[in-house]
C-alpha cells in the first residue's frame, strides 16, 4: 500500500470508527455489531502499526492507556467547579423556588432542568478545535488533578467532536460531567478484585474514583468506566439554556442522561422527584437525587452564586442507602434449617428513612473477606427489598487491634455442634432436637404460604416449645383448650380460635403442605409444580430423581434435596405422624388452577400499603390490590404477604424486613398489574 493510501484509509477508519462509537456510546443506538466494529479497529490498528507517521491525534486505538506517572499535575480549572446546595423535603424545595422567583424578581413559574443527580466523581473535559485536551478532577474546586491519559481510556469521553450546526464548536471548549460505573461492572469488578485477593470498593462511587484517579492509565482502562455530561465548565457561544445545552452536548458526541427534563415550577419539580425516586433502584446506575437548575443561562447569570454554591442550581438528595454506623456486637441466628447466621448489632441509624440495628453479616467467609469485628465503624447499606447488608469496614476508624470474629463451634440456642460441611458457605447446628430450628420450623409450617394457621405466631410457637408441648408439627394437632390454658398472652377466645385455625389447616392443599414442611430447595413455585406433576404425597414421596427431573422447572439440585428428604427415615415418621393427627393436604383439582390464578397473582395474600406513592392514591392503589387478589390490611405482621411502600414509608417498612416480607415499590406493584394484564386505576 502506497503512503496516500494509507493516510487515506486510516482516516475514513477514524471517522467511521468516530461516528460508530457516537451511535453507540452516545445515542445508545448502534448500526453495526460490536464484531464489525472490533474488525474495523484491529484493520486501524495494524495499518498505524505500518505507518506511525500517520496516526491522527484523536485516533480511537489512542484508548489503551499510557505509562505510569509519578504524581498528578495540578490542574487550575479555568472557572472554579462549585458544589451544591443540599435540600431534603419538599417543603425545602418550594422555599428554594421562592428564593429564585425573589431573586428573579417574577411571580410566574420559574423553570427548571430536573436532572438525575449521579453518584459518581466529577469530571472536567477541556476540547481545543474539537479534539480533547484535557481531562480533570475536581480537586478542591479551584484546582484539580490531571487526568488525561486516564480519560482517554474512557470510551463515552470522544476523542474527536463532531461538527454541528446551531452552536458552531468553539475553540475552546470546557465541559463538566460525572465519571460513573454501573452497578452491574462494580459487582463484576469487585468479584475480580476478590479474587485477586486485593480489597473491594465499597460502593460505585468509591469504585469510580479509585478508577479515575489512577497514575497507570492502562489501569483505569481496564476499569469500566463511564462518563456523562450534565453543565458548562465555561459558557458556550450560541446556547442560551441548561436544556439547550444538553441537546448540543449530545449532537457533539457526548453521552448525556435522558432522564433529565424540563419542569415549569416546583410542582412539575416534584412530581419528577417522586418519579425519579420510584425508579432509582430499577437503574443500571447509582443515583442520589435530583439536581435541579434554573433552565436559562441569563436568570443563572442575574442569580449568581453564594459561598462557592450557585443560587441557581440545588441537588433534591434522596434518602441515603448507605450509612456508617458502629457494630456492638455480632449475634448469631439460628435458622429453620440449622444454619448459624452471622448478625450485627449496629449503633441504631436511619437509611432510606428506617431506623436500622440490625445487619446481615451472611456467614463466615463473608465477615473474613470485610474483616468485620466487634467496635467496628461500618459502612451499612438498605437499597429496595434487600435486608440491611454490612458492605464494608472504615478500617481507618478501628481502634486498637480487637479480635477476629469467628463463628461459634456450638448452637447458641440449643449447645448442640455446629458444623461447616465441605463446600458449604454455612455453618449449621447439628442437633435435631434444637429448639431454634423447631421453632423456626413450627413458624415455617404455620406461615401463610404454607398451611396458613393464623395465631401461630413467635411469641406462642416459643411458649410452646419452651414448654415441652410441641416437639414436632403433628404435636400441634394434639393441642387442646387444658394444654392452652396455662399460656401467657393467650385468653380463651384465642385459645379456641387457634384451634378451629388447627383443624381448618388439616385439608390445605397439597402445593402448601409440600411448601409447609420446608424441604430444601422447594420454595412457593416448586413446591406447587411438584403438587401439580404427582397430585399426592405417596406418589412425589415414590418418584425417583428421573421422574422428579421430568417435571418442568425442577432441576437436579430440587430432585436430589426431594429424594433425600423422603429417604430420611425420621421425615417419614413426621409424616406418618401427620397423617395420624388427620393431616390431610388436598390434591389439586386437574386440570390445574390455571388461568384466573395467572390474572389474580396475589389471589389469597395480604398486603399493606405504606408511605406515599408517585402515581396512584391511597384509594387506586388499594383497588389495584384487590384486583391482583390481595387482601389488604393495615399493619404488618407475620402473615403479611406483601408491602408496597412508597415515600417516607416508615416503621411499617423496619417492621417488614424484620420480618423477611416481600417489599416492592409502586414500581414494582405497577409492574405486577402489567404481567397480570391490569390497567392500573386511574387516580
Ligand atoms: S451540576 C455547580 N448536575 O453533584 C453545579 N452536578 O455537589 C455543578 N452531580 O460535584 C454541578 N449529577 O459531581 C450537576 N446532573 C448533575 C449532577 C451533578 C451529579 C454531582 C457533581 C457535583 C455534585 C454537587
Amino acid at each position: 500500500m502506497q503512503r496516500a493510501q494509507a493516510a487515506a484509509r486510516i482516516a475514513a477508519l477514524t471517522d467511521e470508527l468516530h461516528e460508530h462509537a457516537y451511535r453507540y456510546y452516545a445515542l445508545d443506538a448502534p448500526t453495526i455489531s460490536d464484531a464489525e466494529y472490533d474488525r474495523r479497529m484491529r484493520e486501524l490498528e495494524s495499518l498505524e502499526r505500518e505507518w506511525p507517521a500517520l496516526i491522527r491525534p484523536d485516533s480511537p486505538t489512542r484508548r489503551v492507556g499510557a505509562a505510569p506517572q509519578p504524581g498528578f499535575t495540578p490542574f487550575p480549572h479555568p472557572a472554579p467547579m462549585l458544589s451544591l446546595q443540599n435540600a431534603f423535603s419538599d417543603e425545602e424545595l418550594r422555599e428554594y423556588d421562592e428564593r429564585v422567583r425573589k431573586g428573579l424578581a417574577t411571580a410566574g413559574p420559574v423553570e427548571y432542568v430536573a436532572e438525575p443527580k449521579l453518584d459518581g466523581v466529577a469530571i472536567e473535559l477541556v476540547y481545543r478545535r474539537g479534539l480533547l485536551e484535557a481531562a480533570s478532577t475536581r480537586g478542591d474546586g479551584l484546582v484539580g488533578e490531571t487526568v488525561t491519559d486516564n480519560a482517554r481510556t474512557i470510551k463515552s469521553v470522544p476523542l474527536k467532536l463532531r461538527a454541528q450546526a446551531g452552536a458552531a464548536l468553539p475553540d475552546e471548549l470546557v465541559l463538566r460531567g460525572e465519571a460513573i460505573i454501573h452497578k452491574a461492572a462494580f459487582e463484576r469488578l469487585n468479584r475480580q478484585r476478590e479474587e485477586a485477593g486485593e480489597p473491594s470498593f465499597a460502593n460505585p462511587r468509591n469504585a469510580a474514583a479509585g478508577s479515575l484517579r489512577q497514575l497507570d492509565s492502562r489501569v483505569t482502562a481496564r476499569r469500566p468506566l463511564e462518563v456523562m455530561l450534565y453543565a458548562p465548565g465555561l459558557d458556550v457561544p450560541g446556547l442560551d439554556s441548561q436544556l439547550a445545552l444538553l441537546e448540543w452536548m449530545r449532537a457533539v458526541g457526548f453521552r448525556v442522561n435522558p432522564l433529565s427534563r424540563l419542569c415549569r415550577g416546583p410542582d412539575e419539580v416534584l412530581q419528577a422527584y417522586r418519579e425519579l425516586l420510584a425508579r432509582r433502584h430499577d437503574l443500571p446506575y447509582e443515583i442520589d437525587g435530583l439536581v435541579v437548575k434554573v433552565n436559562r443561562f441569563a436568570a443563572q447569570r442575574a442569580l449568581g452564586e453564594i459561598s462557592r454554591s450557585p443560587r441557581w442550581a440545588i441537588a433534591y438528595k434522596f434518602p441515603a442507602v448507605q450509612e456508617t454506623t458502629r457494630v456492638e456486637d455480632i449475634l448469631v441466628q439460628v435458622g429453620r434449617t440449622g444454619v448459624l447466621t452471622p448478625v450485627a448489632a449496629l449503633r441504631p441509624v436511619r437509611v432510606g428513612g428506617v431506623e436500622v440495628s440490625r445487619a446481615t453479616l451472611h456467614n463466615q467467609d463473608e465477615i473474613d473477606r470485610k474483616d468485620v469485628r466487634v467496635g467496628d465503624t461500618v459502612v451499612i447499606q438498605r437499597a429496595g427489598d434487600v435486608i440491611p447488608e454490612v458492605v464494608a469496614v472504615i478500617r481507618e476508624k478501628r481502634v486498637g487491634d480487637p479480635p477476629r470474629y469467628r463463628l461459634p463451634d456450638t448452637c447458641p440456642a440449643c449447645g448442640g455442634r455446629a458444623v461447616r460441611e465441605e463446600d458449604e458457605a454455612a455453618k449449621r447446628c447439628s442437633n435435631m432436637a434444637c429448639p431454634a430450628q423447631l421453632r423456626e420450623r413450627l413458624l415455617h409450617f404455620a406461615s401463610r404460604e404454607g398451611l396458613d394457621i393464623q395465631g401461630l405466631g413467635e411469641k406462642l410457637v416459643a411458649q410452646l416449645v419452651e414448654r415441652g408441648l410441641v416437639r414436632d408439627a403433628a404435636d400441634l394437632y394434639a393441642l387442646d383448650l387444658p394444654r392452652l390454658a396455662g399460656l401467657e398472652r393467650l385468653g380463651e377466645k384465642s385459645a379456641q380460635n387457634l384451634l378451629a385455625q388447627l383443624a381448618a389447616s388439616r385439608a390445605r392443599p397439597l402445593g402448601r403442605f409440600l411448601f409447609a414442611l420446608g424441604i430444601r430447595h422447594v420454595g412457593e413455585h416448586v413446591a406447587g409444580l411438584l403438587a401439580e406433576a404427582f397430585g399426592g404425597l405417596e406418589a412425589l414421596a415414590a418418584a425417583d430423581e428421573e421422574a422428579l427431573q421430568a417435571v418442568p422447572g425442577v432441576g437436579p439440585e430440587v430432585a436430589g434435596s426431594v429424594r433425600a428428604f423422603f429417604a430420611e427415615p425420621a421425615n417419614l415418621r413426621a409424616l406418618a405422624r401427620l397423617r395420624a393427627a388427620g393431616v390431610e393436604p388436598q390434591a389439586p383439582a386437574r386440570p390445574g388452577p390455571r388461568g384466573t390464578g395467572a390474572a389474580r397473582p396475589l389471589e389469597g395474600k395480604t398486603a399493606v400499603l405504606t408511605g406515599t406513592l408517585a402515581t396512584l392514591d391511597r384509594r387506586a392503589a388499594k383497588q389495584l390490590l384487590g384486583a391482583l387478589g390481595a387482601k389488604v390490611t393495615g399493619s404488618v405482621s407475620r402473615k403479611t404477604d406483601l408491602l408496597v411502600a412508597g415515600e417516607s414509608p416508615g416503621s411499617k417498612l423496619a417492621e417488614a424486613e424484620r420480618l423477611g416480607v416481600r417489599v416492592v415499590d409502586e414500581a414494582g406493584l405497577l409492574a405486577l398489574a402489567r404481567e397480570a394484564g391490569l390497567e392500573p386505576p386511574a387516580p
